[in-house]
């Protein structure tokens, strides 16, 4: 789960350029809108249309486990560039899959993209993680389609589970925030030693190991059940981490 490391705890990298032409919805043109013809031009033919290939986001069903190579290699790739996002097995991501929690996003029949969520602590909370947006396609809106069909997922089938997110990654936590995920501190979130786990193949797991899961570099949000506001037991900075007086 998580971000793109800096290598200097919550220093943030800096993001490549969005592809700036293309709808979000992925249905874009690719800029070759036909034109128009101009006087005194009559040799100019309309230049030909270019469409992409509609992409899906949807549930998992069982038949895409037949992508777990797939999301495997993509998820493996975005590791070795640096993302800090956990490698998962295949019976972890066959699971996911068989039990309808994970989104798939698909185009032109290859898998694309992935995400998946999983409930802890008899569904108080739900956890979204593995995502993942195939590196050509990221800066489409596709992650944010992800994240929207997983909330909707989340909020029918766990409606009472508080759903929370670990992330490094900038972009993921600007996301979540937009969805309505609140900074929490740590010890707000699930105390399920099985979640933890999850974070034994990032570079800082040594670093929260010592914090005794406590802290550690990741951003930490919740996006509480609706009509549950969180319980505010210990006074939080602006930033969520316990403070000494709640006037800050
Ligand atoms: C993180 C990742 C999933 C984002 O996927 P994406 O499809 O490119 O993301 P989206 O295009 O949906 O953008 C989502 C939000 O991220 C931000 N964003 C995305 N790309 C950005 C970029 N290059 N620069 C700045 N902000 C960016 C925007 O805030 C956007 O929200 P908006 O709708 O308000 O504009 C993708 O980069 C990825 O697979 N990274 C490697 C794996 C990883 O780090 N996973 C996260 C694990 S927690």
């Amino acid at each position: 789960m998580k971000k793109t490391s800096s290598g200097s705890g919550r220093r943030r990298a800096a993001a490549p350029p969005r592809a700036p032409s293309v709808h979000r919805n992925g249905s874009s043109s690719n800029g070759a809108a036909p034109r128009g013809r101009r006087h005194g031009d009559a040799e100019e033919k309309p230049a030909p249309l270019v469409l992409e290939p509609p992409i899906e986001v949807r549930v998992a069903r069982p038949a895409d486990v037949a992508w777990i190579a797939q999301i495997q290699g993509l998820i493996r790739e975005a590791h070795e560039a640096g993302a800090i996002i956990a490698l998962r097995s295949s019976d972890y991501l066959a699971h996911a899959i068989r039990d309808r929690r994970a989104v798939v996003v698909v185009r032109h029949g290859t898998l694309v993209g992935f995400a998946t969520a999983h409930p802890w602590e008899s569904e108080r909370y739900v956890s979204h993680s593995a995502m993942v947006v195939s590196p050509e396609l990221r800066g489409r809106g596709l992650a944010r389609r992800m994240k929207s069909a997983l909330v909707e997922l989340s909020r029918k089938r766990w409606p009472n589970a508080a759903i929370l997110s670990l992330t490094l990654s900038p972009q993921v936590e600007q996301m979540n925030k937009s969805f309505g995920f609140e900074p929490v501190p740590y010890c707000d979130l699930t105390k399920d030693p099985e979640f933890w786990k999850g974070c034994e193949g990032c570079i800082h797991f040594a670093h929260l190991k010592r914090n005794q899961q406590q802290d550690c570099h990741c951003w930490a949000g919740l996006l509480m059940p609706v009509g549950q506001p969180r319980e505010k037991i210990v006074p939080r900075d602006a930033h969520g981490h316990p403070s000494a007086s709640s006037s800050h």
